[in-house]
Formats: structure tokens, sequence, C-alpha cells
């Protein structure tokens, strides 16, 4: 990670919080309690979503996360490719706030990894109605067949087609930071490396 800080006053402080937030983002996929595993997702048409952060990689800046390649989002992002990611530790009293820009990778050596790093009952999931079609009835859109049961490797075969990965690829971060003192906030964003300043809360 290229911690270049051109604001030489607060040069330290700077570079120590974006050392924090990559920490702090690379843990978040590896447990399900971490407060930063479930980021808000917003896309360019205004929705917000909840998702799973599956992957962080701190050298690329880039944040993982799987999907159904038919899923709303998905086209937006095809379309309109900005993707803002809102991470809020309630005990740290941190806020992250991510920019940057999404992908949507359906093929590939890294989406067939992670398809089968996957578990069948996650993988099941893909094998459902695409996400916001009407089933008229609660439903989990799966066929009835597969209701309540692990489906076996054959079966997962089509439902691999339904699988992506969403890739943002960060080039602002946004950290805020609550304290009864003050809060304090500073911007980072990317270019040939970080630059960093604080600015008001
Ligand atoms: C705790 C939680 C985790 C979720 N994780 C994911 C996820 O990893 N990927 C995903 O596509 N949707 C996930 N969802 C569902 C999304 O929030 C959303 O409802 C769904 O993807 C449809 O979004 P869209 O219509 O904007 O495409 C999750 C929902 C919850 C409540």
């Amino acid at each position: 990670m290229n911690n270049e800080i051109t604001d030489s006053g607060v040069a330290t402080g700077l570079a120590k919080i974006l050392a924090d937030v990559a920490g702090r983002l690379a843990a978040a996929p590896l447990s399900a309690r971490d407060p930063l595993h479930v980021p808000a997702v917003a896309t360019a048409d205004a929705r917000v979503r909840g998702m799973v952060l599956r992957g962080v990689d701190t050298t690329r800046w880039t944040l993982r996360f799987h999907t159904d390649s038919r899923a709303p989002k998905a086209r937006i992002i095809e379309t309109q490719s900005a993707v803002g990611v809102l991470f809020y530790d309630r005990e740290a009293r941190v806020q992250i706030r991510c920019q940057g820009t999404g992908a949507v990778v359906r093929d590939g050596a890294e989406v067939d990894a992670a398809w089968e790093a996957a578990t069948a009952f996650a993988r099941r999931c893909y094998l459902g109605l695409a996400p916001g079609a009407v089933t008229g009835r609660p439903s989990s859109g799966l066929p009835d067949w597969v209701e309540g049961v692990r489906p076996t490797e054959e079966q997962l075969l089509p439902a691999r087609r339904n699988f992506a990965i969403l890739s943002v690829t960060v080039d602002e971060i946004d950290w805020f930071t609550l304290a009864h003192t003050g809060h304090r906030r500073a911007v980072f964003r990317r270019d040939d490396g970080w630059r960093g300043e604080w600015i008001a809360p």
C-alpha cells in the first residue's frame, strides 16, 4: 500500500488512519461477527442494500461481494459503474465511506474459485428465480425439488451461470470518527498513490 500523504503537518496521523482503515476492511470478511461484515452498498440509481463483504485486496483496493448476475443491481452497475459502500463500527465509533467503480464479473478464475469455495447451500440460492421476480406468495424463489435439500454437484451446475462477483475498486475513502471532544474526519483520494487531508466533520 502506498501511504504517500502530502499534508506534512498531519502526515503521521493520516497515514495511520489509512493503515487502520485497511486493517479493519481486511479483517471484515473473516468473521460474520465483524462489525464491518455487512456494509450497505449503494448504486447510481439511489438504491442501497446490505451485502456480505467476501474479500478485500488492500494492494489493489478492491472489495469483493457475491451476487446473482440477474439482480437489478448488476444491471445498474453495468450501465453506471459508480458504487458507494458504507461501513459503521458502532463500538469503535468509526464510519468508513468508500466510493469507487463497480464491475460485475461473471467468468474467469476468480469467479470459479469463489463458486467452488461456497457451500452447496450457499450455491443453492442461485438455482432460484431471479432476485425481484414476482412470486405471488411468500417464497424462497427456489424450485420445490430443492426446498430443504442439499443439492448435488450435478444439480448445482445450472446455478453457476447466475453467480457473479461484484468487485468494487475504491478510489475515495471518507473516514469519520465520533468523539465527545470533537469529531474528526479525513478524506483520502487515490491517484498514483493515496493522498489524504483532514476536513471538517
Ligand atoms: C444480512 C444480509 C446479507 C446479504 N448479503 C447479500 C450478498 O452478499 N449479496 C447479495 O447480492 N445480496 C445480499 N443480501 C440481499 C440484498 O440486501 C438485496 O436485498 C438483494 O441482493 C436484492 O438487491 P437488488 O434488488 O438491489 O439487486 C443480503 C441481505 C441481508 C439482510
